[in-house]
Order: C-alpha cells, then structure tokens, then sequence
C-alpha cells in the first residue's frame, strides 16, 4: 500500500533543532501517545516523536476514543520540561496554536482554538490535542503531546456517525487532499518555536496568542466537568489555564477541565 507521507522529505526538509530529531514512523500502531510514554519512560530524549499513518486504539481526552483511519495525521511528541505541573499542563495551549498557525500558513485557513484544546473551523472539530505527563520524585519527567488532525478523509466515509455533527476534516473544509508530511513538518516546526518561547518567557504570551484565536468568549456556553453540568457565559480564560465562566446566577466559576459547546438555541430561557 502506498504511503501516505513521505517520511524521507521530512527528514531532509525539517528546520528544527530537538523536535522530530528522532522519528518513529509506523504504518499503524495502537496509540502514538502510548508508544512515546513507553519510549519516555525507557528514556527516549525530548524531541522524540511518534508518527504514525492509522491507530487502531487513538485515545482522546477524558477516557474517549480517537478513531483514526488512514489519511489523518496522527503524532505525539515527547518533551521534557522542567516545570511544575502545572505550568507544564498550559503546553496544550503552544500545541494547538502550532496547528492554528500551520492551518493558516499552509492553506490559508482560518480556525479557532477551542478550550482547552480542540482546533475548530466554522464550528467543527478538526484537530485534538491529548496532552500527557509524568512526575518522577516530585519533578517533571516527560510529557506527551498528541496530535490528531481529521485530514484526507471524508468524515462521513471514515468515522462514525454520532461524530458527524461535530467533525470536520481538511479535505471538507479544503476540497482537496493536502499533503500530510508539509503539515506535519509546520507543525513540529511551529510547536519547537512556541515551546522554546513557553519556556524562556513563560506561558503568558502564548495564552495571549492562543486566546486571540479562541471560540466562544462572550457567548453562552454549557460545560460539563466531570460529574457537573454547567451553563453560562464564557468570559476568558485565566493564567492559570481555567476557564472563567459567569453563571446564570451571576457567580464566576473557574473550570479547570470539561467540555465546551455553544448553548442549543432551542431553549430560548438560555438567552435571557
Ligand atoms: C481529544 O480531542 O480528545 C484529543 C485527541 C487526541 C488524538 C491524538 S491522535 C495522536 C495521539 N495518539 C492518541 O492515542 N491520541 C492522540
């Protein structure tokens, strides 16, 4: 079966200095991000990156699954901060605006950030991001960060129906395949750029880039977080990462993991 990147032209072509200095490039695996803890566990250094052209077992945020049929970009990339957790965990905000500044570079194309890190255009998911750690002694060991870009597919040929609502792909959005290695490359190339400013000027100037691409500030929103529901405006996002919302109630909540959509319209009380 043809490939679907060319990995050679990668490899040749790649301006960056750590990120994707090792690439593990498979034809299929169970979850690229399982295989980088495995390898960063076993020591594999920062910049170690595993791509791979299909998964069998993708991982999403919050338990879920990521169906990943060929033609998606499926990578994840080890990295090895010294940071507290904390600060660590904010690196999901460098990788998606890595993918929003690529989109835009490559195609032209104009998405949003989602929080906490989803990449969306004209409302629809196109990009998630699964961003993992690991603490050794009480210091940063490693973390993982995956990237899952819905590319050369039809969404309504390779995923599932329930996720046709809220998916989109590239090759809908673009109408026309692209080529999976050039975004790849930005990419990794966009994301060692943010990283190095992440850790030489802190989080705050990537969070005030990230925000200005960010959906949904000043609308209504519903979250839900873990066991709870919530609705309300959606008013910024903090240093620290949360979400701020106001509820209907008028108290200000700060969420700190969840799930974000636009308030149904169907219910018009929610507008009032
Ligand atoms: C989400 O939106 O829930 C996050 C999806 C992350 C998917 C990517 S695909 C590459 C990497 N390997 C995985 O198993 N998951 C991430």
């Amino acid at each position: 079966m043809k490939k679907t990147i060319n990995i050679d032209k990668i490899h040749e072509g790649l301006c960056t200095k750590h990120i994707g200095a090792r690439i593990i490039f498979l034809h299929e695996t169970s979850s690229t991000n399982d295989l980088a803890k495995e390898l960063a566990f076993s020591g594999s250094p920062e910049g170690t990156v595993v791509l791979a052209e299909a998964q069998t077992n993708g991982r999403g945020r919050l338990g879920r699954e990521w169906v990943s049929p060929r033609g998606g970009l499926y990578f994840s990339v080890i990295l090895r901060p010294r940071l507290a957790a904390s600060e660590a965990a904010k690196l999901v905000f460098a990788a998606g605006l890595a993918v929003v500044e690529a989109l835009d570079e490559l195609y032209c194309l104009r998405t949003e950030t989602k929080w906490p890190n989803d990449v969306i255009v004209n409302g629809r998911k196109v990009c998630g991001i699964l961003s993992e750690m690991n603490m050794r002694n009480g210091l940063m060991d490693f973390v993982v960060v995956g990237f899952g870009v819905n590319a050369n597919f039809d969404i309504k040929k390779a995923l599932p129906e329930p996720l046709w609502a809220n998916a989109t792909s590239l090759w809908t959005e673009l109408g026309r395949k692209i080529e999976l290695g050039a975004l790849f490359k930005e990419v990794l190339e966009r994301l060692e750029k943010l990283y190095n400013s992440f850790l030489k000027n802190g989080s705050s100037p990537v969070l005030r880039e990230w925000k200005k691409h960010a959906a949904f500030f000043g609308e209504y929103v519903e979250v839900i977080s873990g066991n709870e529901y919530l609705s309300g405006l959606a008013l910024d996002i903090e240093d620290d990462g949360s979400l701020t919302i106001k509820l209907d109630d008028g108290k200000v909540k700060h969420v700190f993991a969840g799930d974000v959509s636009l308030r149904r319209k169907s219910n018009p009380m929610s507008f009032k």
